[in-house]
């Protein structure tokens, strides 16, 4: 078999590839556009059976290298909604804003640092409105060195900050609701309502979260004490973030709601270059454990004027997505920033206390010191969307019959995939479909997730297993009412061997157990 469309790059073939995994996950049950009877809601998706099962198993995998595996970090599972001191203390009330500018000429709105570069004073040429057969257009670009993305018009409006977090309100009453009653039978000026609009839209504000990490920082101490977690310790957490991104893009590469799964490591002062070596070596080995193609993923130092005012080293893991290379997950080093501010904000001492070290300022024993933070902070759906295009592969082969056919296969780890094995009983009678559920049972009883398929023929079920991910499957035929064997079928290697069916379930789980 050759492998024909695998994770190519270029913009044609990326496009390709592309578009045949948003197919093949609509056709497949992998991710739905949201609401889409409606419609659809722009950047918005559905996981559906099977992405739900991928998407978990990924953070299942993460939860187990991060958590399960070490003695030194737990999990947390926080509310996404925190107190709006939290959101004021970390910067991002402040900070966590896009440049957002207009185009005049076709009304695009767009992200100034993504918007296609321009030497300033140059001529850029564009057609009125942006519509085909418009006046064709001359202008000059200004110093801010861009054009529109849509047109390429360098009549843009000026750039204004546009803050990423979703506000909304807790408590039941609806802070517009309120100002609507106050304006009742009075006439004032739009200064005066802008003012009135803006007090209320503090009252009983809250913020979807726009990182996990938040919560980390504020229950450090809780963690710690109440797991009696020695530094350096960390805590982990996977969950649903919210940003309200201007450019949305790419399928699921970025949207306004998806998952990270991040992890907040608090070490000793001075340690934290070893640290961050370590999780960043750790973080790489992560991925290529579950990679089919490791050459797609590289570390990324980031250079010095890349780095948050916060932050001494970090380094980006990136993929290599059929439009270029972008981030899949952030490593960094925030030094003992969060720690210190929220102390500083909260009045409680977010510090902790090592009895057997000397203080090394005093030289006395005792040494109670603000733990400086290592974190890997990464995409859950964009994990999921990276596994995908590693996995998708259309190889051509000669079938049984003789005949060249291409299949698309999904090559996921056994670990990731959705199914870990599907069971086939041949035909709907003579006992097979009563011997291939008690196999069934014997799967769901150990825990693995498997597939009962009788529907069509035994080829067509092979080919939407191989191209769901299905590692295994167990057909039961004839022979095996007979003799009691079956067939054992290899995604990868479309290879089939007999075995005893008592043997089968055994058989496929030492195998995942192997990977
Ligand atoms: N606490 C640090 C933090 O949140 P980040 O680089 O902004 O760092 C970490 O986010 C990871 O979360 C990114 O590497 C990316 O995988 C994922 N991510 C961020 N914004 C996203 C978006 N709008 N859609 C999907 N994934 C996103």
């Amino acid at each position: 078999m050759s492998k024909q469309a695998s994770n190519q790059t270029g913009n044609d073939s990326g496009n390709d590839l592309m578009t045949k995994i948003v197919s093949l996950c609509k056709r497949r049950g992998f991710v739905f556009q949201s609401s889409e009877i409606y419609g659809g809601l722009k950047s918005c998706y559905d996981y559906g059976p099977l992405g739900a099962e991928l998407k978990r198993n990924i953070a299942a995998e993460w939860w187990r290298s991060m958590v399960y595996e070490r003695d030194n970090i737990v999990g947390i599972d926080a509310s996404i909604m925190m107190h709006p001191q939290v959101w004021q203390t970390s910067g991002h009330l402040s900070g966590f804003s896009d440049p957002l500018v207009d185009c005049l000429n076709c009304k695009e709105r767009f992200r100034a640092d993504k918007a296609p570069r321009a030497e300033p004073g140059s001529t850029a040429n564009y057609v009125q409105g942006g519509k085909s057969g418009g006046a064709k257009l001359a202008g000059t670009v200004s110093p801010k060195g861009y054009v529109c993305p849509q047109c390429g018009a360098p009549t843009l409006s000026d750039e204004r900050q546009f803050n990423l977090m979703f506000r909304t309100t807790l408590g039941p009453v609806d802070p517009l609701t309120e100002v609507a009653r106050e304006l009742e039978g009075k006439s004032l000026p739009a200064a005066k309502i802008r003012e009135m609009l803006e007090e209320a839209a503090k009252r009983n504000v809250t913020y979807l979260r726009p990182e996990t990490a938040q919560a980390m920082f504020v229950q450090f101490l809780n963690v710690q004490q109440s797991m009696s977690m020695k530094v350096p310790f960390g805590i982990a957490q996977v969950g649903k973030s919210f940003r309200n991104e201007i450019v949305t893009e790419h399928f699921i590469f970025r949207s306004c709601e998806f998952e990270q799964m991040e992890m907040e490591f608090f070490c000793e002062p001075g340690t934290q270059k070893e640290w961050i070596n370590y999780w960043r070596d750790e973080r790489m080995a992560w991925y290529h454990r579950y990679a089919n193609d490791k050459s797609a993923f590289r570390l990324r130092a980031h250079e010095d004027d890349e780095l948050a005012h916060y932050s001494d080293e970090c380094y980006d893991v990136e993929y290599r997505y059929p439009w270029g290379w972008g981030e899949l997950e952030g490593i960094a080093s925030r030094t003992d920033y969060d720690l210190s501010r929220h102390a500083a904000e909260s009045g409680v001492k977010l510090s902790y206390f090592d009895q057997q070290k000397n203080d090394p300022a005093t030289g006395k024993p005792g040494w109670r010191y603000v733990p400086y933070v290592i974190e890997p902070a990464a995409g859950l759906t964009r994990s999921v969307l990276c596994f995908l295009i590693d996995a998708y592969a259309e190889e051509s082969g000669v079938d049984a019959e003789g005949e060249t056919k291409t299949r698309v296969v999904l090559k996921l780890h056994p670990r990731l995939a959705p199914y870990k094995a599907a069971v086939l009983p041949l035909v709907k009678k003579d006992g097979q479909p009563e011997m291939a559920m008690e196999l069934v049972k014997e799967f769901r009883r150990l825990g693995i997730n498997v597939s009962y398929d009788d529907k069509q023929s035994i080829g067509k079920r092979y080919s939407r297993h191989d191209e769901i991910g299905t590692p295994f499957c167990l057909t039961i035929d004839n022979d095996s009412v007979k003799d009691g064997t079956l067939t054992l079928r290899d995604r990868d290697t479309a290879k089939q061997v007999r075995l005893p069916v008592a043997e089968a379930v055994a058989a496929v789980k030492a195998k995942l157990d192997a990977q």
